[in-house]
């Protein structure tokens, strides 16, 4: 089938490129030139596993184009994703500017029939707003062409955002038209084959499940954060309560992971926005409310049990950091727990010295003219003189790293383990301080 994909950032990069590796012919535009340069200079623009092998393989066989040319992708696909940004405004609601830029190229160029799909992240209604805009645009040329407007609202998490793709839990469409279901049956059907996976629904209910899935997700985790901190006041290690609820299968092992906060392009934005959304409607989301101020309060809790070792004035003191992307296998820093941590250390009076296995570059265009942060090498420069180690994000080369380096390298063996990733028992034999988020029983 022809497809183009309106963006070409984590979602619709990850899109266009797995699509084009079923058989489609695909488009990808984005209004960034740079972006578009990088992926036709064979390389892309974001840190993704797997997603350079898929682009690079479907470019050689003619299958996957990138282009700044809005007329060209308009004209070529039949069904057109759009997977434009959709961060917040000032109040937190959901800014739709990307998305009804994206739908009014659509109905400006359009000449034959479009299945238009909402990729992006979009408040309940935004297909109607998104079917005016086209509709505008067509009346202004005094057009009647036909064209159908879908939900399918993205579900893959960053670092596993191909293996997500391709293996989907479940793939959301919302739809009140017969050919556009039809479409999208098709198009999906490679991924569905063995076990259908698709929910068809009405638009309303897609475009809900998106957010209601990410509030709950949102929700586990800062539950899990609260029950650390209880943990740690009474002698209770989280590790252990986690197991021991997840068993429970109403209640399952994901998303129990306690730890320095969530972070992300997501999680974040997409909690607020439904917070505002449902404000208009004058229902108010305690709950959800909650979740997000004990997320806010959690990004600082390492730098709170740094204040507690060391005192409130950090002057003087210097602090090793391990990991600034909000989680392993991403380049991404949008609303990482790190900035928050990094921002805080500096204005208590700390230098610092990170280090990231991918996330520098980002770092570097985020954080780079804090003069009391250094960015390092490697993960052993990072430690060179340092006070004490925190560890941020939990990437692999930080599980079981070189611990008698690390102490030769500190001024004192004192760690901070924002992500559980080190057996309080094994530290302590090892002669560490170690901080950790509610493991109670290591203190
Ligand atoms: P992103 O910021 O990485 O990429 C968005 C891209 O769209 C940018 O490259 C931008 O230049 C381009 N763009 C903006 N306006 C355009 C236009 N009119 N025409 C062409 N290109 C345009 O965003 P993302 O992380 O891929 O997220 C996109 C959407 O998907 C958001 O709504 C987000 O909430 C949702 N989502 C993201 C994830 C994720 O893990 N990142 C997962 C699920 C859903
Ligand atoms: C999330 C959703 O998982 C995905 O379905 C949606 O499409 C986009 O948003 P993503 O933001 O890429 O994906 O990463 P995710 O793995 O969900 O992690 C989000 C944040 O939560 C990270 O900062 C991570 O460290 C944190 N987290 C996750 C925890 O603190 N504990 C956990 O148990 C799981």
């Amino acid at each position: 089938m022809k497809v183009t994909a309106i963006g070409t950032g984590y979602v619709g990069l990850v899109t266009g490129a797995c699509l084009a590796e079923m058989g489609n012919h695909v488009v990808c535009l984005d209004v960034n030139p740079e972006k578009i340069r990088i992926l036709n200079e064979g390389q892309i623009p974001i840190h993704e596993p797997g997603l350079l092998d898929i682009v690079r393989r479907n470019v050689a066989a003619g299958r996957l184009q990138f282009t700044t040319d809005i007329d060209r992708a308009v004209n070529h696909g039949t069904i057109m994703f759009i997977g434009v940004g959709t961060p917040p405004d000032e109040d937190g609601s959901a800014d739709l500017q990307y998305v009804l830029a994206a739908a009014r190229s659509i109905g400006q160029r359009m000449t034959d029939y479009k299945v238009i799909v909402d990729k992006s992240t979009v408040p309940v209604g935004t297909a109607d707003r998104v079917r005016a805009a086209v509709e505008e645009e067509l009346a202004k040329r005094g057009s009647n062409l036909n064209f159908s407007v879908v939900s399918n609202p993205e579900f893959l998490k960053e670092g596993a955002a191909v293996e997500d793709f391709m293996k989907p839990d479940r793939i959301i469409v919302g739809s009140d038209d017969e050919q556009a279901t039809l479409f999208m049956r098709a198009l999906y059907s490679p991924f569905t084959r063995n076990h259908d996976r698709m929910i068809v629904m009405d638009l309303r209910s897609a475009e809900f499940t998106k957010y209601a899935a990410n509030a709950m997700l949102a929700t586990r985790i800062s539950f899990m954060n609260e029950m650390a901190l209880l943990a740690e006041k009474v002698g209770a290690d989280i590790e252990l309560v986690r197991r021991g609820i997840g068993s429970d299968p109403r209640i399952g092992y994901s998303f129990l992971y306690a730890g320095a906060g969530y972070g992300g392009s997501c999680f974040p934005k997409d909690v607020k926005a439904l917070i505002r959304a449902a404000e208009d409607e004058g229902i108010p989301l305690r709950v959800l409310t909650a979740v997000e101020q004990a997320n806010e309060r959690q990004k600082l809790l390492l730098v709170d049990k740094v204040v507690s070792r060391f005192g409130s004035d950090l002057s003087g003191r210097h602090f090793a950091l391990w990991g600034l992307a909000f989680k392993p296998n991403t380049d991404d820093m949008r609303e990482a727990p790190a900035l928050v941590i990094v921002q805080e250390l500096l204005r208590r009076g700390a230098t610092l010295a990170a280090y990231d296995p991918v996330a520098m570059p980002e770092a570097q265009r985020l954080l780079g003219d804090h003069g009391g942060l250094q960015l390092c090498p490697s993960a052993e420069a990072a430690l060179e003189g340092a006070d004490a180690l925190l560890l941020i994000t939990e990437w692999k080369e930080f599980r079981t790293p070189d611990f008698d380096g690390i102490k030769r390298s500190l001024k004192q063996p004192v760690v901070f383990d924002g992500r559980n990733q080190w057996e309080p028992a094994l530290m302590k034999t090892l002669g560490f301080e170690h901080f950790a988020i509610g493991r109670g029983l290591s203190l």
